[in-house]
């Protein structure tokens, strides 16, 4: 949040600083610009009077002015603040720097420019400070849940979820003690909904594509702790963020599949795939992240084929003995996700999304679940259905999941030569 603030600020001053400065240049008095009370594009390099509303597309350079509404005159850059309150859309902070930076060099002078970061320097700290902080601040509330600091906690764990996608920093945080002192105590004992799911938001963010912090998370055991949540849980944003924080753990970790996916973690992911309460865009996620999971194993086992025999041999090693495929078909995946769509295909003609994320599942994981499928005649009925549904839609999207519907029913259904309703 800090961050973001001083960030807005520099890049809105870079902003309005170049615009004085070009406003004030030798001007082509053939050119001048003639605003009006719509917005018009400035040509590069024509003079704009001062005292208009003027506006830039960070993304494109386009620059545009108007005459100020009766009620702006005298105040534009006053009013400028006012778009500063709304938070800045993180991701866009560095195209805006950047742009800043590179449009406000064109113009400022050196000596001008080293002040700007002087300034920015002063009031900037770095984000490993800024997650000490948070931690600092989260530490000093109390252990048992307050009603009133309940606010706090999520707004320090948000600021965290923020920040913990770069692994330099989910590494300050974890070796912080983070780990044990404030996301263990939420995700295990604590009472309130919202809070465990911030704090699974946070775990999802810093485990992501982060081997070393995918190593802590699963020393900790938080792989059987997210699964007792997916067991237990019956509120949807729960199990998503559980879902999403389980999948960056398992991901691309074998050892760690192999040790939660062969205890309670295949029977968590089936038991939301047949769970009544669940909603399908949950069930469609959990498919995802199997056949995730059962492509990730064959395509480095795969790979190992083509490769010199030293390569990871460890790793590929882990990925042999992982059994997920019979774990799944232990567990009734097969005559689970063949419930899931015979009885609630009627929903997902709503959602070509979630189809599609269905249909993915059902191709990769055919080879464990064909006998059965191939003779279900209610999931017949339901992928027909979709198919001729969305072969009759005008949407786009919807007219490529149903080539996509209709390639696993011809696999699945032709030989028996009736696919049509
Ligand atoms: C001013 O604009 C005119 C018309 O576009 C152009 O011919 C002329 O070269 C410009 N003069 C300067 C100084 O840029
Ligand atoms: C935490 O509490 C200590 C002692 O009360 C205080 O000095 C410190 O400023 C607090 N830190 C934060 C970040 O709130
Ligand atoms: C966490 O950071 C604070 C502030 O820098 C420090 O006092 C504390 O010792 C750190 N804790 C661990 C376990 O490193
Ligand atoms: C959860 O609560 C139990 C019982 O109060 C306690 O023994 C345990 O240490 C707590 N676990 C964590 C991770 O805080």
């Amino acid at each position: 949040m800090h961050i973001s603030t001083i960030l807005a600020a520099l890049g809105a001053a870079l902003v309005i600083g170049c615009l004085q400065v070009s406003a004030s240049e030798p001007a082509n008095k053939t050119e001048e610009f003639v605003a009006t009370d719509e917005w018009q594009v400035v040509a590069e390099g024509q003079a704009i009077p001062k005292g208009l509303h003027v506006r830039i597309n960070l993304q494109t350079g386009v620059k545009e002015a108007k005459l100020l509404d009766e009620s702006e005159r005298g105040t534009a850059l006053q009013s400028k603040s006012s778009d500063e309150e709304k938070p800045l859309s993180l991701e866009h902070k560095a195209d805006i720097i950047e742009e800043s930076v590179r449009k406000s060099k064109e113009h400022r002078s050196y000596a001008e420019l080293r002040k700007a970061y002087k300034d920015f320097q002063k009031n900037f700290r770095t984000d490993g400070e800024v997650i000490v902080q948070l931690l600092e601040q989260y530490r000093n509330l109390s252990k048992t849940p307050v009603q009133s600091e309940l606010k706090i906690k999520l707004n320090v764990l948000e600021n965290l979820e923020y920040l913990l996608h770069q692994i330099d920093n989910a590494l300050v945080f974890i070796d912080n003690g983070s780990l044990d002192d404030v996301l263990l105590p939420i995700v295990v004992n604590d009472t309130n909904t919202d809070l465990r799911i911030s704090a699974m938001r946070v775990l999802g963010a810093l485990t992501g594509n982060n081997p070393k912090a995918q190593i802590k998370v699963f020393e900790r055991n938080f792989g059987s702790h997210l699964a007792q949540i997916l067991m237990t849980s019956s509120n949807s944003a729960e199990i998503s963020s559980a879902l999403h924080a389980f999948g960056a753990l398992l991901r691309k970790f074998p050892l760690a599949q192999q040790r939660i996916l062969s205890t309670s973690g295949t029977q968590a992911l089936i038991g939301v795939l047949r769970s009544a309460d669940v909603e399908l865009r949950n069930k469609a996620k959990v498919v995802t992240l199997i056949s995730d999971l059962v492509v990730e194993k064959r395509s480095v086992i795969d790979a190992s084929r083509d490769a010199s025999p030293e390569v990871a041999d460890t790793t590929v090693a882990q990925y042999v003995l992982l059994d997920f495929e019979t774990w799944l078909q232990s567990h009734g995946y097969c005559a689970a996700l063949e419930a899931v769509l015979s009885q609630d295909y009627v929903h997902l003609l709503d959602q070509p999304e979630a189809v599609e994320q269905f249909i993915i599942a059902l191709d990769t994981t055919e080879s464990l679940c064909q006998p059965l499928w191939s003779k279900s005649a209610t999931l017949r009925h339901a992928l027909l259905t979709i198919r001729n549904r969305f072969a009759h839609s005008e949407d786009e999207y919807r007219l490529e999941v149903s080539q996509v519907v209709a390639k696993v029913c011809e696999r699945f259904y032709d030989k028996q030569k009736h696919t049509e309703l």
